[in-house]
Parts: structure tokens; C-alpha cells; sequence
């Protein structure tokens, strides 16, 4: 028999007070074409998660737990990793695993919220309509998954930095700024780690379904890149400045360890929990530098999501002012406590075609 109904109200934790204003457009004309054509694209390429990938399918777990994914830089190509006992190497991959498709599967809860508040918040009419696909891309996003974590049967909470971005993103009232903080900074990080992930993993049902998140996710980048490129022309200089500051603050709650709450504090921890002693990890790495070097270089010497997609992003756009460029130097040299070389000379481009570049390998 079904619970009776207050038993079956979620619990609630602490939410996010946020007001922004809605807005109105009454002229219902196209503004901005390549959005509109976006959102066509996007009516286009709707999928049924529960249709088109095989949820008969048993987790070949073995293969979930050889899923190691480091933001793209590649330490299991080191002396020192395949040199690890195989238990701690296993312990070390599956954990971390667990802990990606957790935050995953959390973040992709913050961008439902905050694509349903775009819908709400953007004043172009083309903006709104696209808004809205990707509010029930991501309602699809947290629906596989919540699927795929229940047949893991394990899940993780929340990251802080992961936590602290979204929590900006959804408070903030200014538009323009949920934009850069969700579509550029939040999606850059979803789509390259998606990727990665998707690239690493030889566990078939994971590696469909990230195949399909990362196709919509391409679209949801996009839509930053062409709306800000469309509307970067009308700023003002202190527009220019406070969108720039926000994207970096958003940037800085992931990878800034100096506060000990970043996305990397966090995989020490499990590197820590799984017997590995990250100092002395990091300090064995640093000796084979020329190895992740080369090793980065036939991967197309993109380095993380940040400084391999996100700075590229707010350079192709026209966000990334030489000011700016000395806060994530800056960052960077604190956090990593090594020369790892300056954002300025960080590549400017990003893939044409982005639904191309995420199913290449
Ligand atoms: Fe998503
Ligand atoms: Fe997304």
C-alpha cells in the first residue's frame, strides 16, 4: 500500500534564497538567429532515456571500477601509477569513479534550477525558447544519472566547491552573470569532464549514456558562446568587469585550494581514504613530468576543464582581459605550487563544431 502523502515528502535541506527579475519581451520576432536555430536543433535532437539506452543491462562493474578519470591529466601513464599495487590502484580508480558520477549527477541538478531560471531571467525571446530545451535536457541528465547511480548503489554527496559554484549561479540576479557562471563555466567543466569520462570508461551502458549527455551538453555550451559573443559588443567597460570577476570567483570555487575546498581537495580525500598519501603521489608525479607532458600533448595538450576549456571559452568570447588573466595566474601558481606556465598563452580557440569534438576520442 502507498504511504499516506506526508511521509513521502522529501526531506528538505537548506535551499538558496534567489530573486532576479522576470522579464517580459512582447516582441516575438526572432532577435538573435543563431539561437533560434539552436533551439530547432535542440527541438531536433530530443532523446527518451528510457527508450533508447538498454536499462536491462547489468554494470559490468570491473570496467566501472578501471573508469579512472583526473580531469583529463593522465597519471596512469606514469611509472609511478603503474607501479601502485593493484589494490590501491583499484581502490583509487573506483573511488574516484563513484565520486565524478556523484557530482555529476548533483551538478546536473543545479543546471535543471538554473536553466529553468534562464527561461525566466533573459530578456530575448530566442533566449527563452532555448532556455526552456535546456531546462528538459537537464531534467533528463539528472533522470539517467539517479538510474545509473542506483544500479552503482552508491552515491556521494555533493562536493563543497561544486556546491558553493551552484549555490553563486543560483543567487545571483543578474542575468548576464547566471549565463557566464552556468553556461560557460558549469557546462566548459561538464562537457570536458563528460567527455573524459566518456573517453576513459570501458563500462558499455556508462559509456552510451554519457555519449548522449555530452551531445546535448555541446548545445548547452554553444548557447553561452553565441549569446554572450552576441551581446559582449553592448558592454560597458564595469558590465565587461563584473561578468569577468564572476566567472573567475565561479572558476575559483573549484580549483582554488588555498581555502581547502576545491575539486582537487576533494580527490585527495579519496585518494586518502583508498591508502594513498596524495603529497608524496604528487611529489612522484612531478618526477615524470615529461612523460604527462608528452602524454598530454597526443591528447591535444588540453589541461583540465578550467585552463582546457573554460579559459579558451571566455577568450573566444572576449571575457578574458589581460586584469583577468593575472587573478588566474595568480590562482594557479597558489593552488598548484608550480610553474604550470600562464593563462595568456592558453589557447584561444575552441572546437568549431563542439557536438563533433565531444564524440571524437
Ligand atoms: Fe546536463
Ligand atoms: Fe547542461
Amino acid at each position: 500500500m502507498a504511504n499516506p502523502l506526508p511521509d513521502r515528502h522529501p526531506a528538505r535541506t537548506a535551499g538558496v534564497r534567489t530573486a532576479f527579475e522576470a522579464v517580459y519581451n512582447w516582441d516575438y520576432e526572432p532577435e538573435i538567429d543563431e539561437l533560434r536555430t539552436l533551439y530547432a536543433n535542440a527541438l531536433d535532437r530530443q532523446w527518451i532515456a528510457l527508450k533508447q539506452l538498454d536499462w536491462e543491462r547489468e554494470i559490468d562493474r570491473d570496467a566501472f571500477s578501471r573508469t579512472f578519470s583526473m580531469g583529463g591529466i593522465p597519471i596512469q601513464e606514469t611509472r609511478f601509477w603503474q607501479e601502485l599495487p593493484a589494490t590501491t590502484r583499484w581502490e583509487v580508480a573506483s573511488r574516484s569513479a563513484v565520486f565524478m558520477l556523484s557530482n555529476f549527477l548533483h551538478g546536473e541538478q543545479g543546471a535543471l534550477m538554473v536553466a529553468a531560471q534562464l527561461v525566466n531571467a533573459v530578456p530575448h525571446m530566442d533566449a527563452k525558447f532555448y532556455a526552456a530545451t535546456q531546462t528538459l535536457d537537464e531534467a533528463r541528465h539528472v533522470e539517467v544519472f539517479a538510474a545509473y547511480i542506483q544500479k552503482l548503489g552508491q552515491v556521494q554527496p555533493i562536493a563543497p566547491g561544486l556546491k558553493a559554484l551552484l549555490d553563486d549561479v543560483l543567487a545571483t540576479d543578474d542575468w548576464m552573470l547566471k549565463a557566464v557562471g552556468m553556461q560557460v563555466v558549469t557546462e566548459g567543466l561538464a562537457l570536458y569532464s563528460f567527455r573524459d569520462m566518456r573517453n576513459a570508461t570501458e563500462e558499455p551502458l556508462l559509456k552510451e549514456l554519457l555519449t548522449y549527455v555530452s551531445r546535448d551538453e555541446a548545445r548547452h555550451t554553444g548557447y553561452g558562446i553565441k549569446y554572450l559573443t552576441a551581446m559582449a559588443p553592448t558592454l560597458s567597460d564595469a558590465e565587461r568587469t563584473r561578468i569577468e570577476d564572476f566567472a573567475f570567483e565561479a572558476a575559483r570555487k573549484l580549483i582554488d585550494s588555498r581555502g581547502g575546498g576545491s575539486m582537487r581537495d576533494s580527490v585527495m580525500e579519496i585518494w586518502r581514504e583508498a591508502g594513498l598519501d596524495p603529497a608524496w603521489a604528487f611529489g612522484e608525479i612531478a618526477k615524470e613530468r615529461a612523460t604527462v607532458a608528452a602524454a598530454l600533448q597526443r591528447s591535444g595538450g588540453r589541461r583540465g576543464p578550467i585552463r582546457g576549456f573554460v579559459i579558451p571559452t571566455l577568450k573566444a568570447i572576449g571575457l578574458f582581459s589581460d586584469r583577468i588573466a593575472g587573478h588566474f595566474d595568480e590562482m594557479f601558481r597558489a593552488s598548484l605550487g608550480a610553474d604550470f606556465g600562464s593563462t595568456r598563452e592558453d589557447p584561444t580557440a575552441v572546437p568549431e563544431d563542439l557536438e563533433a569534438w565531444v564524440e571524437s576520442t
